[in-house]
């Protein structure tokens, strides 16, 4: 009898040990890092660049930065290059995420006049990388307009489905030789709503219910638009993947209630269905019930159509099923409850949706309060991106835990810890096709609103020192070990 109570002790022992210290990673999980232009490179006004949207708002309005600060220099990384690649291949990470700044490569938007300083500056970054055995993901956008086409209305213009277009195309031309794995548009609810509807990224713009809605077709359509030029003109050729990067949290029904589910729906449509929807489904098509939540609305307003402009039947069938993969960029989790109708008054996308969002007190909290360690969202989402948008392959494009600590970042090491758990059981036992992690960011950038005061980074960056010194910290061991042992 003691000798069986033993045995079972030690079996007990080792099937816990083995849950919950040795799960081994797939093989063919990538483990990647990421940043963008802005966040970055710094020199804004050097070598021929054009002027985005962003230096003009951190010039121009300063009280939109927390801290006041710019993107003027920044990580410095123009100047840095080897520093940077030498950062990303010391922890063995696979692949890098990066953006190409818009005006640093047509400084005037328009492709007939091509900055060949921008480009150089590209190509050594990505011969660098591959020379070092790191696979370049470029995003084409990643938020940096140039500023000349704000001053024609950016996103909310229809021609911007052609400017976009012609950039892509010179994108594709200089760098398609080396690049295989393309980001069109990166998070196109900040492009939308923050910028154009709450007004807090550049340009600022605070037209709610309106300009978001225009962005957002507008946003699909050039993201569509690229998509088919990269697959009729360059495809055959250059034999690289394209998609989009959609940011999703995942919203989680207050209470059991059925409004509550309703509402949790709902805020999933009107926070990422209205990009993912077209593209990932069958439809072509905005979300229905986004579609007549802001009819009825409009229509009680006294508009005599939609504030939610609608597509063809031809844009539908080009929008529709455009993307090789689906590029997540996951954060955090909400709790979503049902809320009565506001009263009609200004037209305001908030008021459209219905719905009111929360934190649970008790998740670990990071240096900016909105953002939670939830893992089992990750889950629900990765999950439900399967069932919803045709079981893609889905590209982790960002993921990551600002740390209130500068080093030692122990939460934003248990953050990855018990997210990689979570993503092992999506791929394991929800047979998501998860195929990259990429975390959130190689190292502290401006983040944008909230400038230099909350730090993502794998390495801390001080941004009072003109070499901009990089130290690592100890979530880059983290993952150092992690791509050697590739054990969680
Ligand atoms: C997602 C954005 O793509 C990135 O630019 C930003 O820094 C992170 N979220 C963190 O806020």
């Amino acid at each position: 009898m003691g000798n069986c109570k033993l045995l079972v002790l030690l079996y007990l022992f080792s099937t816990a040990t083995s849950l919950t210290i040795s799960r081994k990673l797939p093989d063919d999980l990538v483990l990647a890092t990421a940043s963008s232009s802005y966040q970055i490179e710094g020199a804004w006004n050097e070598d021929g660049k054009g002027e985005s949207m962003w230096d003009r708002m951190v010039h121009t309005r300063p009280d939109k930065i927390v801290d006041h600060s710019t993107g003027d220099v920044a990580c410095d990384s123009y100047h840095k290059i080897k520093h940077d690649v030498e950062l990303i291949k010391s922890m063995g990470l696979e692949q890098y995420r990066f953006s190409i700044s818009w005006p640093r490569i047509l400084p005037y938007g328009y492709a007939n006049h091509i900055n060949l300083r921008g480009v150089q500056y590209y190509n050594e970054l990505i011969d660098e990388l591959i020379a070092n055995g790191i696979t370049p993901v470029v995003t084409l956008y990643h938020w940096e307009l140039p500023q000349i086409f704000q001053e024609l209305g950016g996103w909310t213009n229809a021609l911007i489905v052609e400017w976009f277009e012609q950039y892509a195309r010179v994108v594709f031309d200089h760098f398609g030789d080396r690049v295989k794995l393309w980001i069109t548009i990166n998070e196109p609810k900040q492009i939308c709503w923050f910028a154009y509807s709450n007004g807090s990224l550049a340009p600022g713009l605070e037209i709610s219910g309106i300009a978001d809605y225009i962005c957002a077709r507008n946003v699909l359509l050039s993201h569509a638009r690229t998509f088919h030029l990269y697959k009729n003109f360059y495809q055959s050729v250059q034999k690289g993947k394209i998609g989009i990067t959609i940011d999703c949290p995942w919203m989680e029904p207050a209470t059991n209630s059925t409004n509550d589910y309703k509402a949790a729906d709902r805020a999933r449509q009107f926070d990422f269905g209205l990009y993912a929807h077209p593209i990932f489904t069958p439809t072509g098509d905005f979300p229905e019930i986004f579609k007549k939540f802001i009819a009825e609305r409009s229509r009680a307003e006294g508009y005599q159509q939609s504030r939610l402009p609608s597509f063809s039947e031809n844009e539908i069938r080009n929008i529709r099923g455009t993307a090789d993969f689906f590029g997540l960029n996951y954060y955090t989790t909400s709790y979503t409850k049902d809320r009565k109708p506001h009263p009609i008054g200004k037209p305001s996308s908030l008021k459209d949706s219905r719905i009111e969002n929360y934190k649970d007190p008790n998740w670990l909290i990071g240096a900016d309060p909105s953002f939670r360690s939830v893992p089992w969202g990750f889950r629900k989402i990765l999950k439900y991106i399967k069932q919803n948008y045709g079981d893609p392959d889905v590209f982790i494009t960002e993921i990551g835990f600002p740390d209130s600590e500068k080093f030692n970042d122990t939460k934003t090491v248990k953050y990855h810890n018990d997210h990689l758990n979570e993503l092992l059981d999506s791929i394991q036992v929800d047979d998501v096709k998860v195929k990259t992690y990429t975390v959130w960011s190689l190292m502290d950038v401006f983040e944008w609103m909230r400038g230099y005061t909350v730090g993502f980074g794998l390495y801390h960056v001080d941004f009072q020192d003109n070499n901009r010194t990089r130290t690592p910290k100890l979530s880059r061991e983290f993952f150092h070990t992690l791509t050697r042992t590739r054990t969680v």
